[in-house]
């Protein structure tokens, strides 16, 4: 949805900015004019937009623009959140954040470990109502999306699959590509899964298509190697969400919001530097085109180096925002990575075209940041970007801060 869509587009307006003023998008931080609003999403002028005006991701008003990117709680016995989950969740929600992503939801009972969110079965049910209710009680202005996945290659302890026999670099797991019977199979799965989010009560989903799980194996053209309708072209490769759209909007109706998170670049993180034939800049903006014209609310905009360490200087923060700001599509983008300064924040809103600002390894130190940053307490996070948290062993025993005592 675009912020005005009877005028130019908010991108477009920004662009017709930033050569009026002769500066660069990325360069021109507090370049533009100041002004005053108190108008809705649709009403604001990109150049008086802060972190806490209000913003809409399709039927749904975000208080704020700060998302809690997904980040994988565990918590789970079987997939059914415990006492600790409901815990994350109702300290996210009173301390501020406009809405939560929950991290990845697992969709089939192969792909599910018992330590994750799990909504593959109907049973889940009551334990997905019961995330609901706990962010609500917390606070109820704040909204609840949910982010679900298929693992795919990552998938650890069972059938690795993907749309072909080709593994990430450094893998040393055979992979099996997947049969279009398969592929029809996750698809349903994925729509099944949106309804039920849908009728716990959430807010919206996000599709996992990053960080190498099995929709990003779809997306880059580095594993895609398949010649049926499901690769040989950008057209090909989103095929696979294409229908998944289309199943997922004919489960939940027209109003209920989808978002999908994918790769800006396949470079960095677990994959080398150099990983040729991944998705680079050019290809993510064409993926993003096709994503687009499918009717997707929001994109949120990462990349394989998703993690990045000592993120601690202005110029390692935000760390693709470079690839967000080249976007030219109408849906909402989310900018997650690095985002860790508020005065930086609200620069990058006027500026980049990014509508909202994911934040994940600063919000597991201090889950009220935001009402910090809103109340002047603080600018920047207490988060060292150590990614302690992040290691795969610890991931395992519950999402919290390995720094603090
Ligand atoms: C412990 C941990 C778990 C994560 N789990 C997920 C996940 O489930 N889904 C996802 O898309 N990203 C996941 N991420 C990545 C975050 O959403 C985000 O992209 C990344 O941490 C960069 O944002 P940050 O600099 O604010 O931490 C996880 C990150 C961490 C640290
Ligand atoms: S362990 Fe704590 S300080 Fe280190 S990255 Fe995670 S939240 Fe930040």
């Amino acid at each position: 949805m675009s912020e005005n869509s009877n005028a130019l587009s908010r991108r477009g307006f920004l662009k017709v900015a930033a050569g009026v003023a002769g500066v660069s998008l990325l360069g021109g931080l507090g370049c533009v004019q100041e002004g005053g609003t108190d108008g809705t999403d649709e009403d604001i002028d990109p150049r008086d937009l802060t972190i806490f005006s209000p913003g809409r991701l399709g039927s749904v008003e975000l208080k704020n623009r700060l998302v809690r990117a997904a980040t994988e709680e565990a918590y789970c016995t079987d997939g059914i959140p415990q006492a600790e989950y409901l815990k994350v969740m109702t300290d996210l929600s009173k301390g501020g954040v406009g809405m939560i992503l929950c991290g990845v939801a697992t969709l089939t009972e192969e792909d599910s470990l018992s330590f994750e969110l799990a909504a593959h079965d109907d049973k889940l049910l009551p334990g997905l109502k019961q995330i609901r209710q706990a962010v609500g009680a917390a606070d109820k202005t704040c909204k609840l999306f949910a982010q679900i996945g298929h693992t795919g290659h990552r998938y650890v302890g069972g059938l690795r699959v993907g749309p072909s026999d080709v593994s990430w670099p450094g893998d040393i797991y055979p992979m099996r590509a997947l049969s279009v019977a398969e592929i029809s199979a996750i698809v349903n799965a994925f729509a099944q899964g949106a309804r039920r989010f849908q009728e716990a009560g959430w807010d919206g989903i996000e599709l996992h298509g990053a960080h190498g799980y099995l929709l990003s194996t779809f997306l880059s053209p580095y594993t895609n190697k398949r010649t049926d309708s499901y690769g040989g072209s950008v057209q090909g490769r989103v095929q696979i969400i294409r229908e998944i759209m289309e199943k997922t909007r004919a489960a939940v109706g027209p109003d209920f919001p989808i978002l999908i998170k994918i790769n800006s670049d396949d470079r960095g993180g677990s994959e080398p530097d150099d990983l040729q034939g991944g998705i680079n800049k050019q290809i993510f903006l064409e993926t993003a085109a096709e994503l687009d014209k499918m009717g997707f609310d929001g994109l949120d905009v990462s990349g394989n180096d998703c993690v990045q360490p000592g993120v601690n200087t202005a110029e390692k923060q935000s760390y693709f925002l470079d690839a967000a700001s080249a976007l030219d599509v109408s849906m909402k983008v989310i900018l997650t990575g690095g985002n860790r300064n508020a005065t930086r924040l609200n620069s990058i809103l006027k500026t980049s075209g990014a509508d909202f600002l994911g934040i994940a390894r600063p919000l597991i130190r201090e889950p009220d940041l935001p009402s910090k940053w809103k109340t002047g307490q603080a600018t920047d996070p207490k988060c060292i970007s150590c990614n302690l948290c992040a290691d795969p062993m610890t991931i395992i025993t519950g999402l919290r801060c390995h720094q603090e005592t």
